[in-house]
């Protein structure tokens, strides 16, 4: 066979590991193989449909001979319009949907493609930590300096912006925010959100907040649109998503509202990137934005639910857990003489069958904590619940 070794990886992704759901779904794989009955409460991922009158939209839509060519960069105008009645509807926010909001396929490439088209080498990224990965890895890739922020129990999981040193101040182009939050469950009042408006005002810096959870609330709780902070729109892009909110994680469809210019740029990128998406789907999309939105509330309520089994299974079993009020995650230190995630989930897993994620997955400072989904049927949690106290209380 002739010498391949030509055949390398750019130095850009040359250290880059899978992401750690694609190694985790592998293993899965070999224990089901093994029949084991493996409960999965680590991805994100929503166990339940969409309402029906979305999937009927879909399905009409694909019916029609109209529909199967490509559809326009960013977003039908009508689809870019749902956004922005959503935004009016929800947040009391306008936005100019052609100028403000962006469509994607879904808010993951929205996050990686930000880091792409704002980031120099050199330049720096302030990420939260523990976070979503996407936030650094993009930024890597891009030749980006991350500097992390500490999110702690102790300042409710909100960054210390004050504490960001000045020489990492002046060199940021991104700050990235997340709420409600994932890992942790946390959330973000508006006071913080207004004081990270004005940051990156004063700074120069755009902020970036992520916002998929924001319709995945529980015990009456809103979350808030930083889009709603007078004067956001100068320096801030949010992200947001149909997969949590509407039960759409495998449609793949999210958008980008905010800054025009920065919206002009993902445009503009995105263009060489990908084609948009198929018109059953954004079709479908724009019912899920501007139609009944009452199932949501029965939806969360099975979500909260679903917390309350895994919070009681978790106390009962040893960890140190708080009540999170939105988003599909609860966040729970080890209990006493853990420290090592990855060693405790995985022997979690090949004890007991149930998957977790562990928290070093989020960054450093989600070391000794696990994270639980509640994307997973709720008689399968109960189960994974009595599974993990019978476990803790062998070993004890
Ligand atoms: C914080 C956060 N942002 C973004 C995403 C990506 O969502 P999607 O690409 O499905 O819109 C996720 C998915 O889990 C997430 O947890």
């Amino acid at each position: 066979m002739e010498n391949l070794s030509f055949i390398r990886p750019a130095d850009r992704i040359a250290s880059f590991k899978p992401y750690f759901f694609a190694q985790l779904t592998q293993k899965i794989a070999d224990l089901k193989a093994k029949k084991v009955d493996v409960i999965r409460i680590d991805i994100g991922s929503p166990d339940l449909p969409p309402a029906d009158f979305i999937i009927d939209t879909l399905v009409k839509s694909a019916r029609r001979s109209d529909t199967h060519s490509y559809t326009p960069n960013g977003g039908t105008p009508a689809a870019r319009k749902a956004v922005a009645t959503y935004y009016k509807n929800r947040f009391n926010v306008d936005l100019e949907p052609m100028k403000e909001t962006l469509i994607l396929l879904g808010s993951k490439e929205g996050l990686f493609n930000l880091s792409q088209v704002l980031i120099n080498p050199g330049d720096v990224a302030l990420v939260p930590d523990p976070g979503y990965p996407v936030y650094s890895a993009s930024g890597i890739i891009a030749g980006a300096e991350i500097y992390s922020l500490p999110l702690l129990a102790k300042n409710q999981y909100l960054p210390d912006l004050d504490a960001i040193p000045p020489e990492f101040v002046r060199r940021a182009k991104i700050l990235w925010l997340n709420y409600p939050n994932n890992p942790t469950g946390a959330i973000a009042p508006m006071e913080f959100l207004a004081k990270a408006v004005e940051f990156g005002r004063k700074h120069h810096i755009v902020v970036a907040h992520d916002a998929p959870y924001v319709d995945v609330c529980f015990d009456g709780y809103e979350a808030p649109s930083i889009m709603q902070v007078p004067g956001a729109k100068d320096v801030t892009i949010e992200f947001n998503s149909l997969s949590k909110a509407y039960n759409m994680a495998g449609w793949r469809l999210g958008m980008a509202v905010g800054n025009p210019l920065v919206i002009s740029y993902l445009s503009t990128f995105k263009s060489q990137v990908d084609t948009s998406t198929f018109a059953p789907i954004i079709e479908a999309g724009i019912t899920a934005l501007t139609g009944d939105q009452g199932w949501l509330m029965e939806r969360n309520l099975i979500y909260q639910r679903r917390r309350d089994i895994v919070i009681e299974g978790l106390h009962a079993a040893g960890f140190t857990v708080e009540t999170p009020p939105a988003a599909i995650y609860v966040w729970a230190k080890l209990p006493d003489g853990n420290t090592d995630s990855m060693a405790f989930c995985s022997r979690l897993l090949q004890e007991t069958g149930v998957s977790t994620t562990p928290g070093l997955v989020y960054g450093a400072c989600g070391e000794g904590y696990v994270r639980i989904s509640l994307g997973t049927a709720t008689g399968r949690i109960e189960e994974a619940m009595e599974r993990i106290v019978n476990w803790t209380k062998v070993k004890a």
